[in-house]
């Protein structure tokens, strides 16, 4: 299904030969593209009376600093990129809009289909598509295409968050596993949570795919490590989250929101796992380190094992157009690292999989 036949090479850097990149290496592997935190909408046509409520935050926001900062320019420049990268895959892990608003959602799907066909892009929701509680219907059902499972839910019991995610699409080997972390939070919080259901399901999800031999990405808005940003962003839920990744090991996790680059790494059962966030796709970059970027992903089969080769490619402003910025290859999972080294049922206590209380949402 892939790879590209008509793109450039990725120039050399010294004239020396060519480096073997994610895009260079186009003989093995599966290739997809990871992207993030696009607000792509325009919310200047907003009524009044839609900012009666959390909105009214996000909207000055946007007049303030986001306005300026996600351009149109840079996203067209993006998708130049893409077009010439030829991704077998695309994935999204949120934000989208400004302000959840109904007319940005049907916006940004016309986006969407201009971009690719949704069996080619998977979407997970950011906190900005919940920004307050609004219908389903009105919101995320426009983009179900992009979101949901290659096995959809039934639609007898009402399609909603609750049953789109987790979501599960197997590409080549590769098995995309996206949560929703989307959840209307207090003014000036942008925090997330999975909750017990949709933990419970990916807990089951992970251990099946697991079993099926495939390479498990998990698609998260919030980053699940807890470094990463501060409380007013966290993800509530991030401890438990953690939890079912040592138990049933993932071999990455990508994330976005919080708009700068992020190379982390989490332990699980089975080695230690790539944790990758990338800056929003759109931005100009007015503050230090937040030019856009987004990150090529070859993961590459080798025996028992798998390799994965990451390029991130940014926006110059020089030339207009998205650019090689750095390039690596690590095993992913290393098992160097891993809880156990045997082949065993993972760390005690995940036999029977873990223990998700129900009670409380308090975060770790
Ligand atoms: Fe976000």
């Amino acid at each position: 299904m892939h790879p590209a036949k008509t793109a450039d090479p990725v120039a050399d850097t010294d004239g020396s030969k060519p480096e073997q990149t994610a895009l260079s290496n186009r003989n093995s592997g599966f290739l997809f593209a990871h992207l993030s935190d696009l607000h792509l909408s325009d919310p200047s046509g907003v009524r009044s009376r839609d900012l009666l409520n959390k909105r009214l935050l996000g909207y000055l926001s946007w007049r303030r600093h986001r306005r300026e900062e996600h351009s149109g320019e840079v996203v067209d420049a993006l998708v130049r990129d893409l077009k010439r990268a030829d991704p077998g895959h695309i994935v999204i892990t949120g934000d989208l809009t400004h302000l959840g608003l109904p007319e940005e959602f049907r916006e940004v799907s016309k986006w969407l289909s201009e971009l690719g066909p949704p069996g080619r892009i998977t979407v997970i929701p950011g906190n900005h598509e919940t920004y307050v509680d609004t219908p389903w219907d009105d919101t995320m059902a426009r983009w179900l295409p992009y979101m949901t499972s290659d096995t959809p839910p039934e639609s007898g019991t009402g399609i909603t968050a609750d049953t789109v995610f987790p979501s599960l699409r197997i590409r080549d080997g590769i098995a995309f596993l996206g949560v929703s972390s989307a959840r209307p939070s207090a003014p000036f919080l942008a925090v997330g949570s999975l909750g017990p259901a949709q933990l419970e399901a990916l807990d089951r999800l992970l251990l099946e795919t697991g079993q099926m031999n495939l390479y498990r990405v998990l698609l998260i808005h919030h980053p699940p490590l807890k470094e990463t940003l501060g409380w007013r962003k966290r993800l509530v839920d991030a401890k438990r989250l953690r939890d079912v990744l040592r138990c049933r090991g993932v071999e990455l996790v990508l994330h976005g929101h919080a708009h700068r680059p992020a190379d982390g790494r989490l332990k699980t059962r089975d080695g230690i796992s790539p944790v990758i966030g990338v800056p929003s796709g759109s931005a100009i970059g007015l503050k230090p380190g937040r030019r856009a970027s987004y990150n090529l992903c070859r993961v590459t089969r080798t025996g028992k094992d798998w390799e994965l080769t990451v390029e991130s490619r940014g926006y110059s402003p020089e030339s207009g157009e998205f650019v090689p910025e750095n390039q690596g290859s690590v095993s992913a999972p290393d098992h160097k690292g891993g809880e156990q080294q045997n082949q065993g049922n993972g760390p005690q206590g995940c036999n029977q999989g873990i223990q998700i209380q129900h009670q409380s949402q308090v975060g770790d």
